[in-house]
């Protein structure tokens, strides 16, 4: 199988591109490197993961942007792919709160201009789209909550499906940028015949993930602990999240690249059985680090849900999946990793 996967740099794209390269398959990977830019953190991060890849003979690097038309098309139009794995975006909130006129470029616009490079070169494949929880927007704070000791839990339901309303509430920028790449996504299946799967995704945690105080939170704590560094909670600490690590992610992705199951939504994370509060995930730090960090409580920011929490029971029936990696095995190894490669964070 021949696959383009775009932001092939970044954690879920370089682990795709591992995963799909070791089953033999020829990938080209599309990335313009721009996490950088957007965290307005060092090139090293971003390039760590590109020069990861140079590695894999079946492997080739794409350093360009998805706005730009005409290099698509050409690279496209020259791979001729069965398959793409959409995952390049710009993933953080507070970029889309600065620049929102950016963030609307690369996550709707850019989307639409894979889909379209895509679907010029071959209408009947197989494209996967890195969606979010974030398409649900403030809807996902209708269901009522009840405060325990270390976590909010829902009173009703167990997670979030994929018939949570994705409109009549609140957002963010990101949240509808990623919601209309989402839909273009949908549409394609309706309105041509490429094969679409849009994967809602929770939080997705690995290896070789350069978390920041935006986006990546696992990574971003486990580093902190690393650095002896304090840490700044927003909020009591309570918030949950179900999460993902990202081998688990990619073998979803193949289930249905491989699979005979048509278009479809898929709420995608860890599910009810994997979840973590932050003030649970500091204490898993100081028990497997053996360390601890001093934890500064600031207020709320708007934006942040006090718990969300995939129903993933639609792809583990249609894709035959379930997630394998509990979170006390994957932040350990996420701690592993940061230990051995602790030059990166200096
Ligand atoms: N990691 C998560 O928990 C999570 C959760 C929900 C959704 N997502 C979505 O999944 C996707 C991948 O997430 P990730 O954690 O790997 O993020 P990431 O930032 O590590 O990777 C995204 C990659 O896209 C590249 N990119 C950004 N703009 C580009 C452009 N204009 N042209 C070409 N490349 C560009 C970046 O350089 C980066 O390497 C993103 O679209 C994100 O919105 C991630």
């Amino acid at each position: 199988m021949k696959i383009i996967i775009t932001g092939g740099a970044g954690m879920v794209g370089a682990h795709a591109a591992e995963y799909f390269a070791g089953k033999g398959c020829s990938v080209l990977v599309y990335d313009n490197l721009m996490r950088s830019k957007i965290f307005d953190v060092d090139r090293k991060s971003v390039e760590f993961n590109w020069n990861y890849l140079r590695k894999f003979r079946n492997v080739i690097r794409v350093k360009a942007d998805i706005r730009n038309r005409q290099k698509l098309q050409k690279v496209f139009g020259a791979f001729k792919p069965d398959a793409v794995i959409h995952a390049a975006g710009q993933p953080g909130v507070g970029f889309s709160l600065k620049v929102p006129l950016e963030d609307a470029s690369i996550n709707a616009v850019g989307t639409l201009n894979v889909v379209e490079a895509f679907r010029e070169v071959n209408s009947r494949g197989t494209l996967i789209y890195c969606s979010t929880n974030k398409v649900y927007g403030d809807n996902v704070n209708d269901y009522p909550i009840a405060r325990k000791k270390t976590r909010y839990v829902f009173r009703s339901i167990e997670g979030i499906s994929e018939s949570c309303s994705i409109d009549h509430c609140g957002h963010t920028p990101y949240g509808i940028s990623k919601l209309a790449g989402d839909l273009y996504v949908q549409d394609a299946a309706y309105c041509s015949d490429l094969r679409t799967g849009v994967f809602r995704m929770s939080c997705i945690y690995g290896t070789r993930q350069f978390g920041f105080e935006d986006q990546g939170w696992i990574a971003w704590f486990a580093i902190r602990f690393m650095q002896g560094k304090p840490l700044t909670v927003y909020g009591d600490g309570k918030q949950v999240r179900d999460v993902l690590w990202v081998g688990d992610l990619v073998r979803a992705f193949d289930s249905f690249l491989t699979g005979r199951t048509g278009s479809g939504v898929f709420n995608m994370g860890g599910g009810p059985a994997n979840t973590l509060s932050l003030l649970e995930l500091i204490s898993l730090l100081q028990e497997i680090t053996g360390r601890s960090v001093k934890v500064r409580f600031d207020k709320w920011r708007k934006f942040d849900q006090k718990i969300y929490v995939s129903d993933i029971a639609k792809a583990q029936r249609t894709l035959r999946w379930s997630p394998l990696l509990s979170p006390r095995e994957g932040v350990g190894r996420v701690v592993a990793w940061v230990n051995e490669n602790a030059a990166l964070f200096r």
